[in-house]
């Protein structure tokens, strides 16, 4: 293993190293250790950090997968925002030739800067989020109309990638540790419109509940941050439609 690039090694230009501060911790109480970290054309926020835990310090602790912005799985604090990592170029987020990466905001942390996503998961669950099937494999497949309303309007969210981000961009769930959060409530929204799901009177009581969506204030951060530009604050307000409607005993449209 190659020793760690310290200020005391001698660089060529100011370009060729960018100093990157990295939250350490086993847990919540830690501190920032300082890098120094070469430059490189197309470099990323992940390639940076994998570089650090394979030539600086082997005991950094994070996590991905793919690099490819599938998984969903390499999001952290960039500089105070939360980022996919492996799709955040390093031009992007440089700040006076240094960089903050912290674990992602809102979550329990494990080490370093990987977070616990057991209460993101959980919320999920919580939320209704998770298919209620109607048929078993022996019945006839069951078409579902591409143009659909219904369909078009679970495709809006069908592309999130449980990245988290937006759960650590939401001040509510900040402010309110049992608020379900943008992701849980978006999928709840994608299953309530999706036609071969049976759980709608589940997924409006599951989301009527105290940290139900009634606590969204509509400021948008969830939407501003997902990095597959998925809006879960509209989501949201269709559940607080359809909960409203519920409510008041008024017929659905869908
Ligand atoms: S719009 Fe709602 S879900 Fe999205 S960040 Fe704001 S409070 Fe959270
Ligand atoms: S809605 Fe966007 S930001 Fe939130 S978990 Fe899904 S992909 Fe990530
Ligand atoms: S490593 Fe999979 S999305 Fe970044």
């Amino acid at each position: 293993m190659k020793e760690p690039v310290s200020n005391d090694v001698p660089l060529n230009s100011p370009q060729d190293s960018m100093t990157v501060c990295v939250w350490r911790s086993t847990g919540n109480d830690g501190d920032y250790q300082s890098f120094e970290v070469p430059r490189h054309d197309s470099q990323t926020v992940l390639d940076v950090v994998t570089w650090i835990q394979q030539e600086a310090d082997p005991t950094l602790s994070y996590r991905y997968a793919c690099r490819v912005g599938m998984c969903g799985s390499c999001a952290m604090m960039v500089n105070g925002v939360p980022r996919w990592t492996c799709r955040t170029h390093v031009e992007k987020v440089l700040d006076a030739g240094s960089i903050e990466i912290a674990p992602l905001k809102n979550l329990p942390v494990i080490k370093d800067l990987v977070t616990d996503m057991d209460p993101f998961f959980d919320k999920w669950t919580l939320a209704g989020a998770r298919h209620h099937p109607g048929l078993d494999r022996h019945d006839p497949m069951q078409a579902v109309d591409p143009q659909s309303d219904q369909r078009q309007e679970a495709d809006l969210g069908i592309e999130c990638i449980n990245c988290a981000i937006c759960y650590a961009a939401c001040d509510t769930v900040a402010g309110n540790p049992s608020y379900l959060g943008p992701a849980a409530l978006q999928r709840a929204w994608t299953l309530l419109n999706d036609e071969k799901d049976t759980g709608r009177q589940t997924i409006l009581e599951a989301v009527s509940d105290i940290g139900g969506c009634h606590n969204c204030h509509s400021m948008g951060s969830c939407a501003q941050h997902c990095p597959n530009d998925l809006n879960p604050m509209r989501a949201i307000a269709g559940l607080k439609r359809e909960t409203a409607r519920k409510w008041m005993g008024w017929p659905s449209p869908c």
